[in-house]
Order: structure tokens, then C-alpha cells, then sequence
């Protein structure tokens, strides 16, 4: 097919490509061949938003432009043909102005390491652009746009961050909408508290959409204009057939045996990842009868390539303003399911027949399949000469299609006209679609999908509703494809409806929804079928409290399902609702103290900020990919590629043999011993690294990864270990340093034996957590003259980092440095983890001469992280009848992996945070244990989040046995000071730093406590199937602080550089260090000393310009890089004041400026450096913050959703409120994530299968506390503290347990009323509760099969 050459555009730059492999997408080719490089990749699946570019198409015909947000990791280069896209320096930078969305990201705080923001800020764009494009909208007030405050916030609905907690991305979405209430926006740097709303307005950065950038060049339209739209297929391997009949005969001419794909959104690949190309492309999007969009009174055709977005539009249109048929209220249902796929800038180019094909051909647990299936859809199907429509059901039941069968369309019938046809106009439809998945807008794969169509009429005669005709559909349950439950259907129809009749039916959907072997909470999914089929029928049920006359002519869609049964249930929106933030600003050390926005924040939002991956690759860079095992503690015979000759651009695999002569196989050090580069014969655990493979690009290694074939000797040695129960068995330990063990305190027996109740031998599990970083492990190393090498890289602890490279090349150590400019996120999993990523790159780039770099993918990176150690807790527990705990006593098992890592510290930081609570008397016996587990490492808050937990759960047990309220046991067991001083050894303070108690008190009065108590239990009484739980926690918190280096230099202009051993990951170290910088020099009292703010930067962390830096972590970095910085501006002040005070004299006054320019002239030393040891006076001190949680579970799915959080948190005197509450925010959302959503799972063998983001959930902006209020405590002086400041970094990810103790409280209270039912068999307040407390936890400790309880209680009522 003769056609035109890849034209399209970038940011308005033009590019052609005479010749592009047609696997490459987009993200690839801008990365590797553009300078944009705001677009990242993070997972490269769809899943997280870090890729999305605004995808442009213009229609000649119409000269209208058409702009959309897509993810670039799917779209395949060849499929932008002709159009173009804008990234987020596309439509603001540095250079032409920033873009009011980059400002106000910026002002609202909203970027932290700043990985994700590009993306968001993108999604955002493409919101607004096309509000504007909304003629049926009221114009919207000058700066402001059309778009609605629910519609910003879901815009970025599938954009993940880990750092921010979202809160203030959603204040920065909704500032652009014309709805949105000023008092509802949180905390920024734009106005001031007690601005008039008309002040607020005029402080944000100007948005008009009249002078918005150009999304589509004119030189494309000509282009377009005067070109075929269709690329050359010889050049690219790209068909792009016009008619039916050019696409029937390329597919049916593909006998060569040459490999085929159609192709249209190319989405399917974020699910099915292709780890080879075809050599033909079949695009399907140019045949017109493929995307028609017809609605006619019999129903909606859709064709095959119709993106879902443009389904729910069309679904939409007719149902504007008043419902009117039974038929558009099916179509609105649908169209509101299908916004809950995926996420918008998926929709915007996945088919609606690429996801029914993906179902059919390769069982993909699709949701349109299903609610299709419910309303008797049919499809079109071309199969060489043939067409045929037939049933959605009969298509999905058949073989999988063959590559040469075409789905043309797909067509949704109008009810109207159905049921007009059958039962008659006295029948009322009834249609309701569902679906449970751990993210309720989308962006998660459902356990269970469903969609129920019924009509029923009311007997008149007898006193229930007759059922006519059902259809019942469910779907992505482990079954191969969506099926109808024809038997519960034929048992339901002609029925009359009754508990009995529901009870039976359900028992039949209990026999029919069954997964399939090997699918995860099996039992549960088979529950969520029950209780939906129990929601859409139950208010039919002939129960005299359930049906009022006339209800049913107000109901077609019983979703406003139950509310006869729940007085007081709002709806709740999915995504925030409101925030308060309560910050104490203090002026004492200006401009130490101010909320300054984050350094480097603009840039970070337009994308030019540079992480190590965005650095050019030098010429002859190479890139490599970790090759490591799936089996633990095996040997192995060799490693080779499957398939000969060896996958494109490999250059080389190094193993363990490759170490030089004089290095070590080392990859990573403490000072607890080390850890391999690579497992020498045999493996320690799975998912160890064996060999580093080199190719000529990043996707060529891993590729080539993928195609090699590991020879393991299954011949076991020994069993491995892994578990810590085994590890016992095998006293199977790490030594933990006598320094760092726990002291144990008073008297086990004696506080035993002052017991009234004793509990033994509980036991407690909790597992792992990834970090989920939005940039995942990279580096470039760079070989140099004389056997030097210089290593970029992403990196929390360059320092170790250098010397490993050191001692692994057999060099010196200064032959080696390592630069770090920022991190996109650690959390300390770039702590240590990063250091043998590192490694390999240099050994590789040692040994090939030639600069080779790596960004690890995130499957791999999730398969070697490690992440948080799993537990096992047994505990035993005295107290007295009013609750008073005399004493406790824990066995601990820590599984810490096959390495040592930093996991010593674990018993420490465990005790550390557990300790919170005056226990009477404490004893231990904590063991870590050695594993054939990847090595487990710190994860904000290493150990102290388990403590807490462990804390908790204790004190939560000992109120059910004593059917307490668990808030008057934590009230009656909080420390005194004097049993602080005790527990925490004389690192309490003074009284007066106890602020503990004032803050449980106050965060009572400020959350409304005591009524919203009441009020929950209000609640609880008039719902049955909804059940709500507050609770309030403490925490304790201790840090210390480590020595660290800074250093100062005063450049001739005045202006000030700045480094020190603290490395940016996000928590906003540089800014704060800049505000003390400003400070400490200030205090030279120059005429413009207040302008020194402006002059300072921080560069990057080089590791032979400072050495010692250490390691960034345990939440004090920041701090002890301020007083490093501090010290050196003190010395240069020193330095500099015998000029000043002589220029004072002369010239009366005097700026920063001419000072220095005098201080060059007389060679005064203008550098200095220090190393900040904090004395043993300040290197330990304690944090405190409270949090109060009420949350609400949805007893038929065990959906939690998280009502409100409010916190209280001391950050001393706070170095940056704003930067402080991005940190408490953010701890507390990753909290969210541990406790109730992440499940980093491994298989029996040990190797991760939780590997990407379809099986990983990380909290995403529908997640959140709908009511997110947070106060900073400014509790004034601390004098051992660094300007009296508190951290800030990790303590507050622990008081995200309240939001599962609030859950706990809510299933307690769910668990009385099966009790009742007589469903439970227990105690209906003694459970454990695991963590995470996913939807399936929750589910099955509300009773899986609850309905069926309810019914027979009822039933036996009668
Ligand atoms: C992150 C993510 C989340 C998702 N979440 C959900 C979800 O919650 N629920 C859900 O239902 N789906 C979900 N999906 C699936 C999504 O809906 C499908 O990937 C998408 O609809 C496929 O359309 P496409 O145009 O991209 O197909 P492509 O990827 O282009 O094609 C998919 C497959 O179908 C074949 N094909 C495409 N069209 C035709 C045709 N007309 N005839 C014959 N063969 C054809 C292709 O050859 C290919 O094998 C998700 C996808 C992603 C990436
Ligand atoms: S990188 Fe594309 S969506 Fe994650
Ligand atoms: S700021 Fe969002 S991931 Fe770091």
C-alpha cells in the first residue's frame, strides 16, 4: 500500500521518521529520541499515569481538532501518524512561562520528588482542554474554566503518587474549576488566612483559556490536507486498510507465515505484555464500518474500534437532563459502569472490541463483557468471506477467535423496545451493573463483576412483586469468560419475590459463581455474587418494613438500593470532599519557619527537572537488565539463551565470574555485613540477581532477559528456609549488636502477677510492603580516564554506595564518584537496594569500556525489592478489670531475608514505636531471622509501623475480653512522663516536651470525637448492610540524629551554592536547607539580607566534592543537614564580619553584593565546609501526633471507605509547615496503603508474584479520607532540637492505623448483628484482623455469607 512517511508532532516540533520499528511506542521514542523528557515511565502497563501526553487528531473535513489524554507506554509510535502530541513542557516551561497548572501544583504544594507531577499535570490539561469545548456550558468566571470540581479531581483519578498523599494534587485540580468553593481549597503559598474570596481569586495564577498553547500546529493540517493518512506498509510494516474488503483480503493473503497483529488502541499489551514483534500491523482504526456509532430505536451499534470514552458519550447523549425510557436508563447504567474501566486516558484509545476480544480469546476479566451479556447484546463477526451476528454469550462460549476473524461490531439493544415486545407496558425494568474492586473508580481489575436486568410487576392480589424475566450476568470472578446464571434465572422467573424465594436463588448463585482453581479469595468472590444479587432484589422482598405502596412506581434502578433500610446514609463522593490544614507559622528564625514552596517544583511539574534516567546517554552507552532466579537456595548449572543466535544488541552477561581481579563479589554493605552482587553457584533466594545482561538498548536487554534459560540442579542441597518458623527450627539468626538491643522494663512476673485477666499466646502476622517508588532503581556509570569511573545515580546513600563500587572493581575508593541529583521517591528502598543496581552498571562499564546504564522495569524491580520485614508476633498480656495494662510480653520473629541489610535494627525500632503505651512491665525476645527471602531492608518507618500495629492490636484485644471501648483502654494505658522516661530511658525530655496528652485531648475537641461517636453508633442502629467505626491513636516516635557534612560556598556574584550529605528524594530536604542557608548568612546583617533566600542552591550530592554523607533516612537528614549548613554559614559570617563591620564603617550601608565583591578582592576564604555530630545530648529525642479515623464498610463487598481523618501531629517549630504537612499527609496516605490495600505477595518458593500494577494497589486518589484535616502542633521551644524543629518524615505513617482500627470497630459492630442472625459462630469483638485488611479480609470476617443468614433469620422470624 502506497502511503506517506511518519509525520507527526511534538510540542509543535515536527518529525519525521522515514523508517521506525512498528514495536516502538511512544514513551520510547520521545524518551530516547526527543528532549522531552517529562514523559516517564513508571510502570509501563497502563497502570499509574507518569506516561500520559496529550494525543491531538485533526479532521480535514470538519477543521475541527480533537484532544485526548493517552498513556504513551501503550500507544505505538507508528499509530500517532498525523498527529500531535503535547507533553507537559508543551504547554509551559522554564524558558516561555509556566502554565497556570505548573504554578499551582507548585503553590498547592502538590509535587514532592516530583515523578509523577508531569503526568498529572497533563491529565489535567486535557480536562480542561476539553471542558472548554463544552458549547452546553455556562461560561466560566474569568480564571476559571468549565470544568466541574468532581471532574478535575477524577481527571487524575488514574495518575498514581506516592509521595504526596493527594490531598493538595486535588486542591490544585479544583482551583481551575468555575463550581469550586475557595474555602473548600486547603493550604497554599497564594493567599493568606482570612483573604476575601475576590483576594483568593486574583492571588492564583492567571488560567485563560482563550490564550491556551496550540494542541495542533498548522503545518500538520496542511500536511494532512495534501497526504494519504495511511504510512508506507513497506517501510513500516504498518497496514492501515481503508474498506472491509482491503482488510479481509490483507488478513486472508497472511498465509507466509509471517506474524500478524491487528491492532487499534494497542492497550491489551499493558495486560499481555509481547516480549516479540509481528511483522505486520494491522490497523484497524481507518475502515468506517468499524466505527460507526448508530443509535436507533432497536438500539446501539457500535463499531469494534470504538474507544470506550466515545461508548459512554454515545450511551450518554440520549439521557441528558429528565430520565425518559426504560431503555436510556440502561444505557446510563452501562455508560456509568464504563467509566469505572480502567482509567480516562485508557478509555480514551481502548476498543470496545479489543477488550471483548481480549475476554474471548484470552479469558480477560473483562466488565464489558458482562454487563453486554446481561442485556442480550450481539456482535458482528467477520470471518473470511462470512459475517454473522450472534449472542455476546454464544461468542464468548466459542473457541478463541483465530487471528484472521474480525469483530466488526457490537450492538446494545434499547430495552424499551424489548420490553414493549414481551411482558407488556405494567411491568417495571429494573437494570443495576456492579463490580468490587480495591479502587472504586477504576484503575482495578474487580474481583466480581455483575449485571442484573429484571422486570417485575407488583401482584396486587398477593403482597409481593413477581419477577417476568431476569437476566443475570456475572464476570471476572477466575472464570474463563462472563457467563449467565441461566439456572438462578429460570429458578426466578414467574416468581413471586419473598426472603425464601431471594434465600434459594441465592444459594443457586452460590453454586454457580465458582472461580476456577488457582484464583485468589476464591470464597469471596463467590460471597460478592450473593450479595449483589441480594442488593438488586432485596428492597422486593415481601417485608412489611422493606415496601411502602407506591414505591414501586418510583423505582426502576433499587440502587437508591437499602435506603428504606439506612437512615442517615449519604451518598459519598469517591474522591475528597473537603480538608482543613492548621498551621502555626512562626517568624523566630525568618525565613527558617516559612512555607516556602519546594525548590525545584516548577520544573519538576513542566517536566525539565532531571532524574538520572533523563540524562543523555553518552555515545556507546549500553543498557542492562538483571537476569535473577526464581527458585531459592538451588544450584545453578548455567545460564543461556533460549533461542540461538542470541536476542538483538546483546553485548554481553556478566556474572560472579566477572568480578576483576582484586574486587569482590560484593553488592551492597552495612555495618552489618554485606550482600552478593550476584549469587555465586548457588542461589540464596528468589528473585537473587545472577547475571547483569548488556544490550545496545533499554528494551533490547529486557528482552533479551526474558529469553534466557536458567540450567538449575533441582537436586536439593537442604530445604531452604522460608519461613521464620523454619528459621527457628534451624536457629537460623542474625546477631543483633548489644547496642542496639531493647532493654527490657520491670518485672515480667510481677506485672503479671498484679493481673486480673490475662491473655496468652495470641499471635499476630503481618507481612511485607514495596515501596512502590514512582521511579524505579537507575543508574548510568560513566568509565574515565586512569581506571576511574563516575556513576549517576538514583541513590538515598551514595556513600555506601561509592565504596562498594570501590571495593567490587578492586579500585580505590578515589578512583570512583558518584553524583546524585535528585530521587523520584524512596521511601529507603533506595537506600540500600540501590547500591548493587549501581554496582553492576559500573562493573559493567568497568569491564566493557563504555558507558552503560540501566533502568530496571518495574516487574524486575518489584521481584528483587525486598521491602518491609514480615512478622510473626505471639503475645501474652496481664490487666486489671479497668482496663490498666500490669504487663506484656512478646516473642517476636522478623523474617529479614537472606542478607543482613539493616534488619538489626529491627528489634530496636519495633520496641521503639510499640512502646508507646506504659504496659506495666515489658519483656521480649525478639530473633531476626536468616531466610532463603530476598533480604528485606528499611521502609519508612523500618520496624516502628509494626510496633504500632503490635501496640494496637494488644490494646484492642484486652478491650473486647473486657468489652471496653477500646478508646478509654488506650486513654487509661497513655504514658505518664515519668513512665515515658522510663520505657524510653531518659530520652523523654522535660515535661513540658511531652505533648502527647494535650494533643490526644485537643484532637478530641478539634474531630468532634465524643459526638461523632455517638453519632456512629446512631448509624450503626438503622443500617444494616453498612456499617460505620471511628477510632483515635497515638504514637510515639523515636529518631536519632547521625553526623553529617555540609558545605558553603559564596560564589564572586554573591550568589551561594550549597551541598550536603542529605539527598532530595521529594521530602523537600534542599528547600529546607536553602531557608537555613538564607538564615544563618542573614545574620551578617547586610542591607538585603532578606533577599539571600533567592540567591541560594543546593546542587547535587557528589560523593568526592562531600564525603561522608551517610545515609538519607530515619526522618532526620533534613535537620542535621540544616545544622551542617548552618555551622558553615556561621564560619563564613564569622569570616566575613570584620570586612563588613570596616565597610559598614566607611560606607554606611551595605549590600550582600558589594561585600563579597570586596571579601574576592581580599582573598578571604569564601567555602566552608563542617561535619554536624550531634552530642549525645540531642541525638535522640521523641515524636508525637495522634490521629483520629471514622471510616464506613460496606458489609456486602468489604469496601472500606475512610469517612474523615484527622490529625494532630508536633513538628517542634516546624523549618517548612508547607513542606511538613506534604510529609504528614503523604506518610499518612502511604500508611493507608500498608494497612488496608497492598499485598506484596510471594509465591510458595519465594519469588514476588505481586509484580506490577494490575496485582499491586497502591492508595490512589479515590482512596483517601474523603475529610482530610491536619494540624501542625508548633509546641515552641525545644533547645536540643535544630531550631526547634521536630521530624516529620516517617512517624506519621504510623497513625494510618487508626484508620484500621476504625474498620475493626466498624466489623465489630457488623459481627454483633450476624451474631443475632446466628452466622457467627465466635466472638463477635475477639478476631484478628490481618494487614492489609483488603476487601476480601474484611468481607470474610463481616460473614461471607451473611445474606443467606439474614434471609434465613428473617424467614424464621415469620
Ligand atoms: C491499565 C488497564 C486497566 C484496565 N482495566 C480494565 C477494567 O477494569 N475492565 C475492563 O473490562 N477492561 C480493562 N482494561 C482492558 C481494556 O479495556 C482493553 O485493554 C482495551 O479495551 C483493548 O482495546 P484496544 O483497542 O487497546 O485493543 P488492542 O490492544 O489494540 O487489541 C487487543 C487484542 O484484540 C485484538 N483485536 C482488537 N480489535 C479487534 C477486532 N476488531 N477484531 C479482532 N481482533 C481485535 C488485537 O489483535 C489484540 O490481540 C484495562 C486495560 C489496561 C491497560
Ligand atoms: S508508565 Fe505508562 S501508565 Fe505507567
Ligand atoms: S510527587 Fe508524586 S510520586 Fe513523588
Amino acid at each position: 500500500m502506497a502511503g506517506t512517511s511518519l509525520v507527526f508532532a511534538v510540542n509543535r516540533q515536527r518529525f519525521h521518521l522515514p523508517t521506525v520499528d512498528p514495536s516502538t511506542t511512544l514513551v520510547e521514542f520521545l524518551r530516547s529520541h526527543t528532549r522531552f523528557k517529562s514523559v516517564k515511565l513508571s510502570c509501563g502497563e497502563g497502570g499509574c499515569g507518569a506516561c500520559v501526553v496529550l494525543l491531538s487528531k485533526y479532521d480535514p473535513v470538519l477543521d475541527r481538532v480533537e484532544d485526548f489524554a493517552v498513556s504513551s507506554c501503550l500507544t505505538l509510535l507508528c499509530s500517532v501518524n498525523l498527529c500531535s502530541i503535547t507533553t507537559s513542557e508543551g504547554f509551559g516551561n522554564s524558558k516561555d512561562g509556566f502554565h497556570a497548572i505548573h504554578q499551582r501544583f507548585s503553590g498547592f504544594h502538590a509535587s514532592q520528588c516530583g515523578f509523577c507531577t508531569p503526568g498529572m499535570c497533563v491529565s489535567l490539561f486535557s480536562a480542561l482542554v476539553n471542558a472548554e469545548k463544552k458549547a452546553d456550558r455556562v461560561e466560566a468566571p474569568p480564571g476559571f474554566s468549565k470544568l466541574t470540581v468532581s471532574e478535575a479531581e477524577k481527571a487524575v483519578a488514574g495518575n498514581l503518587c506516592r509521595c504526596t498523599g493527594y490531598r493538595s494534587i486535588a486542591d490544585a485540580c479544583k482551583s481551575f474549576s468555575a463550581d469550586v468553593d475557595m474555602e473548600d481549597l486547603g493550604f497554599n503559598s497564594f493567599w493568606r488566612k482570612g483573604d476575601s474570596k475576590q483576594a483568593k481569586i486574583d492571588s492564583l495564577p492567571p488560567y485563560n483559556p482563550e490564550s491556551e498553547v496550540c494542541t495542533f500546529p498548522e503545518f500538520l493540517k496542511n500536511e494532512i490536507r495534501s497526504l494519504p493518512s495511511f504510512l508506507d506498509s513497506k517501510r513500516y510494516g504498518w497496514y492501515s486498510p481503508a474498506t472491509i474488503e482491503e482488510l479481509k483480503s490483507l488478513v486472508e493473503a497472511n498465509d507466509s507465515g509471517d506474524s500478524m497483529k491487528l491492532v487499534v488502541g494497542n492497550t491489551g499489551t499493558g495486560y499481555y505484555k509481547e516480549l516479540t514483534g509481528y511483522d505486520k500491523y494491522i490497523d484497524l482504526r481507518y475502515v468506517p464500518e468499524l466505527s460507526i456509532i448508530r443509535m436507533d430505536p432497536t438500539g446501539l451499534d457500535v463499531g469494534a474500534i470504538v474507544t470506550i470514552t466515545k461508548v459512554i458519550e454515545a450511551l450518554k447523549k440520549k439521557t441528558k437532563g429528565e430520565l425518559i425510557s426504560r431503555g436510556e436508563l440502561v444505557f446510563e447504567r452501562i455508560a456509568r459502569h464504563m467509566d469505572k474501566i480502567a482509567s480516562g486516558f485508557l478509555r480514551n484509545t481502548a476498543s470496545i472490541g479489543g477488550n471483548l476480544v481480549m475476554a474471548q480469546r484470552k479469558n480477560f476479566p473483562s466488565d464489558i463483557a458482562t454487563i453486554l451479556l446481561a442485556v442480550d447484546s450481539t456482535v458482528n463477526i467477520m470471518s473470511g468471506s462470512r459475517s454473522e451476528i450472534i449472542m455476546l454469550e454464544d461468542f464468548l462460549k466459542r473457541a478463541p477467535l483465530d487471528p484472521k476473524s474480525v469483530l466488526l461490531s457490537v450492538k446494545i439493544p434499547n430495552w424499551e423496545a424489548v420490553t414493549k415486545a414481551s411482558a407488556g407496558s405494567n411491568t417495571t425494568l429494573l437494570f443495576e451493573t456492579y463490580r468490587a474492586a480495591p479502587r472504586p473508580l477504576g484503575n482495578a481489575l474487580p474481583y466480581l463483576n455483575a449485571a442484573f436486568l429484571a422486570e417485575v410487576s407488583s401482584c396486587k392480589t398477593s403482597t409481593g412483586f413477581m419477577v417476568h424475566h431476569c437476566c443475570l450476568a456475572f464476570g471476572a470472578y477466575g472464570t474463563k469468560h462472563a457467563i449467565r446464571a441461566r439456572k438462578v434465572e429460570d429458578f426466578l422467573n414467574g416468581k413471586t419475590l419473598s426472603a425464601g424465594v431471594l434465600y434459594e436463588a441465592i444459594k443457586l448463585v452460590r453454586a454457580t459463581v465458582v472461580p476456577e482453581e488457582g484464583t485468589t479469595s476464591p470464597a469471596y468472590r463467590s460471597s460478592l455474587a450473593c450479595g449483589f444479587l441480594f442488593e438488586f432484589f432485596s428492597p422486593f422482598i415481601n417485608s412489611d418494613t422493606e415496601i411502602a405502596d407506591g414505591f414501586l412506581e418510583n423505582i426502576l434502578f433499587p440502587t437508591s438500593k437499602m435506603n428504606k433500610n439506612q437512615c442517615c446514609n449519604d451518598e459519598i463522593p469517591y474522591v475528597s470532599s473537603s480538608a482543613k490544614q492548621v498551621l502555626n507559622l512562626s517568624a523566630d528564625y525568618d525565613p527558617v519557619g516559612k512555607p516556602i514552596i519546594k525548590s525545584g517544583a516548577a520544573i519538576q511539574a513542566s517536566g525539565e527537572a532531571v532524574y538520572v534516567d533523563d540524562i543523555p546517554s553518552p555515545t556507546n552507552c549500553l543498557h542492562g537488565a538483571f537476569i535473577y532466579s526464581t527458585k531459592p537456595f538451588v544450584r545453578v548449572k548455567g545460564i543461556k539463551f533460549k533461542t540461538k543466535p542470541q536476542p538483538d544488541g546483546v553485548s554481553a552477561v556478566l556474572s560472579f565470574k566477572d568480578i576483576p581481579n582484586g574486587g569482590e563479589n560484593v553488592g551492597s554493605k552495612t555495618i552489618f555485613g554485606t550482600e552478593p552482587l550476584f549469587a555465586d553457584d548457588l542461589t540464596q533466594c528468589a528473585g537473587q540477581r545472577l547475571a547483569f545482561l548488556v544490550a545496545d538498548t533499554q528494551k533490547n536487554a529486557d528482552l533479551a532477559a526474558n529469553f534466557v534459560d536458567v540450567d538449575y540442579e533441582m537436586e536439593t542441597i537442604e530445604q531452604p528456609i522460608l519461613s521464620v518458623e523454619e528459621a527457628v527450627k534451624r536457629s537460623s539468626f542474625y546477631e543483633v549488636p548489644p547496642f542496639l538491643s531493647p532493654k527490657q522494663v520491670g518485672d515480667i512476673s510481677k506485672g503479671m502477677a498484679l493481673a486480673d485477666h490475662k491473655i496468652t499466646s495470641a499471635e499476630i502476622k503481618l507481612g511485607s510492603q514495596y515501596y512502590f517508588y514512582m521511579e524505579t532503581q537507575t543508574t548510568l556509570a560513566v568509565p574515565d580516564e586512569d581506571n576511574c569511573i563516575v556513576v549517576y545515580t538514583s541513590s538515598q546513600c551514595p556513600q555506601f554506595l561509592h565504596s562498594v563500587i570501590a571495593k567490587c572493581l578492586g579500585i580505590p575508593e578515589s578512583n570512583v564518584r558518584v553524583i546524585t541529583r535528585r530521587v523520584g521517591g524512596g521511601f529507603g528502598g533506595k537506600a540500600v537496594k540501590s547500591i548493587p543496581v549501581a554496582t553492576a552498571c559500573a562493573l559493567a562499564a568497568h569491564k566493557l569500556h563504555r558507558p552503560v546504564r540501566i533502568y530496571v522495569n518495574r516487574k524486575t524491580d518489584m521481584i528483587m525489592a525486598g521491602g518491609r520485614h514480615p512478622m510473626k508476633i505471639i503475645y501474652s498480656v496481664g490487666f486489671k478489670s479497668d482496663g490498666k495494662i500490669t504487663a506484656l510480653q512478646l516473642d517476636i520473629l522478623i523474617d529479614a531475608g537472606m542478607a543482613p541489610d539493616i534488619s538489626p535494627i529491627m528489634p530496636h525500632n519495633v520496641l521503639g514505636a510499640l512502646k508507646k503505651y506504659d504496659w506495666g512491665a515489658l519483656s521480649f525476645d525478639v530473633k531476626v531471622c536468616k531466610t532463603n527471602n530476598p533480604s528485606r531492608s528499611a521502609m519508612r518507618g523500618p520496624g516502628e509501623v509494626q510496633g504500632s500495629f503490635i501496640a494496637e492490636a494488644v490494646i484492642e484485644h484486652v478491650a473486647s475480653t473486657l468489652s471496653m471501648e477500646v478508646d478509654c483502654v488506650r486513654n487509661i494505658n497513655l504514658h505518664t512522663h515519668c513512665s515515658l522516661d522510663l520505657f524510653y530511658e531518659n530520652h523523654a525530655g522535660e515535661p513540658l516536651e511531652y505533648t502527647l496528652p494535650s494533643i490526644w485531648d485537643k484532637l478530641a475537641m478539634s474531630s468532634s470525637f465524643n459526638q461523632r461517636t455517638e453519632m456512629v453508633k446512631e448509624f450503626n442502629k438503622c443500617n444494616k448492610w453498612r456499617k460505620r467505626g471511628i477510632s483515635r491513636v497515638p504514637i510515639v516516635y523515636e529518631v536519632s540524629l547521625r553526623p553529617t557534612p555540609g558545605k558553603v560556598s559564596i560564589l564572586s556574584d554573591g550568589s551561594v551554592v550549597v551541598e550536603v550529605g542529605g539527598i532530595e528524594l521529594g521530602q523537600g530536604l534542599w528547600t529546607k536547607v536553602k531557608q537555613m542557608a538564607a538564615f544563618a548568612l542573614g545574620s551578617i546583617q547586610c542591607d538585603d539580607s532578606g533577599d539571600l533566600l533567592d540567591k541560594v542552591r543546593v546542587v547535587q550530592s557528589d560523593t568526592v566534592s562531600l564525603i561522608q554523607g551517610g545515609f538519607t533516612a530515619g526522618s532526620t537528614t533534613s535537620e542535621s543537614s540544616c545544622q551542617a549548613v548552618r555551622l558553615s554559614c556561621d564560619i563564613l559570617v564569622e569570616r566575613l564580619a570584620p570586612l563588613k563591620q570596616i565597610l559598614q564603617e566607611q560606607m554606611g550601608s551595605i549590600k550582600w553584593e558589594t561585600l563579597i565583591e570586596k571579601a574576592y578582592l581580599q582573598a578571604l576564604n569564601l567555602s566552608a565546609s563542617s561535619f554536624y555530630v550531634p552530642d549525645f545530648t540531642s541525638v535522640q529525642y521523641l515524636n508525637y501526633g495522634a490521629a483520629v479515623s471514622e471510616v464506613e464498610v460496606d458489609l456486602l463487598t468489604g469496601e472500606t471507605r475512610i469517612l474523615q481523618s484527622d490529625i494532630i501531629y508536633d513538628c517542634g517549630q516546624s523549618l517548612n509547615p508547607a513542606v511538613d504537612l506534604g510529609q504528614i499527609e503523604g506518610a499518612f496516605v502511604q500508611g493507608i496503603g500498608f494497612f488496608m490495600l497492598e499485598e506484596y505477595m510471594e509465591n510458595s518458593e519465594g519469588l514476588v508474584i505481586s509484580n506490577g500494577t494490575w496485582t499491586y494497589k497502591i492508595p490512589s486518589i479515590d482512596t483517601i479520607p474523603k475529610q482530610f484535616n491536619v494540624e501542625i502542633l508548633n509546641s515552641g521551644q525545644h533547645s536540643n532540637r535544630v531550631l526547634s524543629s521536630k521530624a516529620s518524615g516517617e512517624p506519621p505513617l504510623l497513625l494510618a492505623v487508626s484508620v484500621h482500627c476504625a474498620a475493626r470497630a466498624a466489623i465489630k459492630e457488623s459481627r454483633k448483628q450476624l451474631l443475632q442472625w446466628g452466622g457467627l459462630n465466635g466472638s463477635a469483638s475477639m478476631f484478628q484482623m490481618a494487614v492489609p485488611a483488603t476487601m476480601p479480609v474484611v468481607k470474610e470476617l463481616c460473614g461471607l455469607e451473611s445474606v443467606e443468614c439474614y434471609l434465613e433469620w428473617i424467614a424464621g422470624r415469620k
